[in-house]
């Protein structure tokens, strides 16, 4: 295991998520195998490779038996991962319950669960006990492996509590601790019954990290309002002690997409699909079937412009890719039927004999056929109703190089901050608004769409994955000489 160039590796560094970048399933006593996880987070991390890196998370399973829990260590090894395991009960309140039944759609203000969600997965209470129990696993887990002078970069609402955990146990360890969600408002953050604790177990990290600068600001307000410290440009001082705040826009790994477009099997892959789409435009959705998402609202979107827009009935396609997830928790497994009622009510609404305006696909496409149907797209749509950053709208711009497509792109995206010079902007809950910008994309003169891709090129290539992680890393070993500096004044 050594870098991609032969360099040798900067630092030792130990990446805390709740979700390893690889699921395991099981396909007998002591065998697994194991498929790449979905989501932003994973997706970004694998562009790390200037670090010695190893994982610490769960593996997506439930593994009661010690035969299969050696043999799925043994397997994740090869990949660099240390599995936390975490059992049924556990994973009910802390991850379907506390995670994502609680802190998820708050953080995305959809609020806290009502009377209705809050029974299904048992008492606040009970899910905030676990979660707190849930990070003192991964904490122990991580204090098994660290090693001094390795940096422990916790990311993600799952481990709000690990920062803490961690420095309780030793107080020299580097920790950074990394959001993917945004951060919201302090008056959303203030209707979480946990609020303060939350924000304190936070705090003891050395570096706080957002996507942008607005959710750094949140966080900063949260911790003055709350829990009445003291606010400055660096981040939040709590008697004498600095925790540093700063927003660190996350990237891709861009070189990666741009690479896999000259494939054998890519090129083929983009034939099939120009032929199979020959004489229609393509619009596509790629999207964890997640309420945050906005799906039904894109759809609904859609159907709008194809009832003004006559002339495009048959001229235009929309591909949603939309991948399961969460699949326990009630709140998901409504969206599913929803967007399938939707879909099929439209379908049946505008399809022909040979032809639907949707195909909606509930599953995801592995990265080559992916990377695919980017590159033959025209338009994409990512309409999330909140989005931390939303990677799919880098991945997309990364792969547009020659067909130089619109990104229709939601203003409450974290993305829309990188990237909204070069997007059509929208507001996803506006139907009639984002109906109008499909419009508007589908007759753009290429001058000008090649001057927004370009702009937005340019950036999804210059800010990568890799930089994001490099300039992390080295302001968290920068903030923790600084503290020292100033303890020994
Ligand atoms: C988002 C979160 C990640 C999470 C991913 C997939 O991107 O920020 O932390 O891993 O969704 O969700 P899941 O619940 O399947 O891990």
């Amino acid at each position: 295991y050594e870098r991609e160039d032969g360099k040798p590796f900067r630092q030792r560094l130990l990446v805390v998520a709740n979700r390893l970048p690889v699921s395991a399933v099981r396909k007998g006593e002591d065998s697994w195998s194991l498929e790449i996880s979905a989501g932003g987070l994973v997706s970004a991390l694998l562009g790390v490779k200037e670090f010695e890196a190893k994982w610490i998370g769960w593996a997506g399973v439930n593994v009661p038996d010690e035969i299969g829990q050696e043999a799925l260590t043994k397997a994740l090894a090869e990949k660099r991962c240390i599995p936390v395991f975490l059992d049924e009960e556990i994973v009910h309140q802390y991850y379907n319950g506390y995670c994502n039944n609680i802190l998820w759609p708050l953080f995305h203000y959809l609020g806290l669960p009502q009377e209705d969600r809050l029974a299904t997965t048992r008492s606040f209470q009970s899910q905030f006990a676990a979660y707190q129990k849930a990070n003192q696993m991964f904490a122990d887990v991580v204090n098994e492996h660290y090693e001094e002078g390795d940096v422990v970069w916790c990311h993600d609402y799952h481990l709000m509590f690990l920062p803490q955990c961690l420095k309780n146990h030793n107080s020299k360890m580097k920790v950074g601790w990394f959001l993917h969600t945004p951060f919201p408002s302090s008056e959303i953050h203030k209707t979480l019954p946990s609020r303060s604790e939350l924000l304190h177990a936070v705090l003891a990290a050395d570096l706080v990290g957002f996507h942008t600068y607005d959710y750094a600001r949140h966080f900063v307000s949260a911790c003055t309002r709350i829990l009445g410290l003291e606010g400055t440009p660096e981040g939040v001082e709590d008697q004498g002690k600095l925790t540093r705040v700063a927003a660190f826009p996350i990237g891709i790994d861009s070189a990666r997409f741009i690479r896999a477009l000259y494939l054998p099997q890519v090129q083929e892959h983009i034939k099939e699909l120009q032929e199979r789409f020959k004489g229609r435009k393509v619009m596509l959705g790629v999207d964890r079937l997640d309420m945050i998402k906005g799906i039904p609202q894109k759809i609904l979107a859609f159907e709008k412009f194809l009832e003004e827009n006559a002339y495009w009935r048959d001229k235009v396609v929309l591909l949603q890719i939309a991948v399961p997830t969460r699949t326990d928790v009630p709140e998901y497994q409504k969206l599913t039927s929803q967007v399938h009622e939707i879909v099929g009510r439209i379908n049946g609404r505008f399809g022909s004999l040979t032809a639907v305006p949707i195909h909606h696909l509930d599953r995801s496409l592995d990265f080559h056929a992916l990377c695919a149907l980017y590159a033959i797209t025209d338009i994409a749509l990512v309409t999330s109703l909140r989005d931390g950053m939303n990677l799919v709208s880098y991945e997309f711009v990364a792969c547009q190089d020659k067909k130089k497509g619109v990104l229709i792109l939601s203003e409450f995206a974290g993305a829309a901050q990188s990237l909204g010079a070069g997007a059509i902007l929208v507001n996803p809950w506006n139907i009639t608004e984002v109906a109008a910008a499909i419009a508007k994309a589908l007759n753009m003169p290429s001058a000008e769409r090649e001057k927004r891709h370009r702009h937005n090129f340019h950036h999804v290539k210059t800010h990568t994955a890799q930089e994001w992680a490099e300039i992390f890393v080295s302001e968290l070993n920068d903030t923790v000489v600084e503290a020292q500096l100033r303890t020994k004044q």
